[in-house]
């Protein structure tokens, strides 16, 4: 069986490489990659062959996909109208390529009401279509990243709280490690083909969270609630008019408690989601 992994140029992409080629011969594994000159560092380093994959690009795909078997589709980035139509040139790829399975990485998020249910609709419409469209496929939808928040520590610091709209909600956040091996078992194994599947780990407040920052990095973080509006306001004035709504948008998912539906990660996985002790253990040492 051939693998291909699209956006293996990403951090998901790049980590569900990563994971497959522990298991797997390399020459079975090929990377697709928008722009493959940044993924040339892990072609080389884990010896797999990267082939051009702009979601745009329908005959490019095509090529890409020949004598491809299995296909892991990473979300695009693009607004959430784009996005739908490049997933859609990547699926009608996979069709006349003959791969026969897709695996889509999806999201959890809510679907109505919030500046990220856009991108949630966009993903739901994907699901759609891969549902829809003849091949075997299986779908995750993943939680929050988790490593954002960790990048973020020097912010943090400097304004010595967190501060969104999130309120008590519990969020499932994941890393994509943690995806990475999910994505590996869904991509190898049969067992879970025609499903949906939440994937995150343990849920945890954003006064979780600090702690957890905290204890890495001996930091004094302790955390403020913001309505839905304020944070919008706060992440437009620092991210932009297209990702300060969505990131809000996100938030307001935590509060309104998506994010804290029961997670299929453990029976995906064949084992528990990391424990957010030891993730954050292992930064500290
Ligand atoms: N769960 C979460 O918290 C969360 C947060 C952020 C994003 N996401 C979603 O998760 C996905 C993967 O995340 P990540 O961490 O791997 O992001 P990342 O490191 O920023 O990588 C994004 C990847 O998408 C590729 N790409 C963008 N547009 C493309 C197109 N039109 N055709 C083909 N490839 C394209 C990029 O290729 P280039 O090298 O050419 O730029 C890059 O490889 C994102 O795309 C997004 O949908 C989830």
């Amino acid at each position: 069986m051939t693998i291909a992994v699209t956006a293996v140029s990403g951090q998901l992409g790049g980590a569900i490489a990563r994971n497959l080629i522990k298991t797997y011969p390399q020459e079975t594994l090929i990377g697709l990659a928008r722009t493959p000159a940044n993924a040339k560092g892990l072609g080389t380093e884990i010896g797999i062959e990267i082939r051009p994959g702009d979601y745009g690009k329908p005959e490019q795909l095509h090529a890409s996909l020949e004598g491809v078997d299995t296909l892991l589709l990473v979300s695009g980035m693009d607004a959430p109208d784009l996005r739908i139509g490049q997933h859609r040139n990547v699926i009608e790829a996979a069709k006349s390529a003959g791969v026969q399975k897709i695996v889509y990485t999806s999201i959890q998020g809510v679907e109505e009401g919030t500046a990220f249910s856009a991108v949630v609709q966009s993903n739901r419409q994907t699901e759609a279509d891969v549902r829809a469209c003849g091949l075997d496929y299986a779908i995750g939808r993943n939680g929050i990243y988790i490593e954002p928040d960790v990048e973020y520590i020097e912010s943090y610091k400097a304004r010595g709280e967190i501060a969104n709209s999130a309120g008590n909600g519990k969020c499932g956040y994941t890393t994509r490690a943690e995806l990475a091996h999910a994505y590996a078992c869904l991509l190898t194994s049969d067992t879970f083909n025609g499903q949906t599947f939440n994937l995150y780990g343990p849920q945890i407040t954003q006064t979780q969270l600090a702690a957890y920052l905290n204890g890495a990095f001996g930091t004094t973080l302790t955390y403020r609630e913001m309505t839905p509006e304020d944070f919008i306001a706060d992440r437009t004035a620092e991210l932009g008019d297209f990702i300060g709504p969505i990131i809000g948008g996100i938030y307001e998912g935590i509060r309104r408690g998506i994010y804290d539906a029961p997670s299929d990660f453990a029976a995906v996985a064949g084992r528990p989601h990391q424990s957010w002790e030891d993730y954050f253990q292992s930064l500290s040492s």
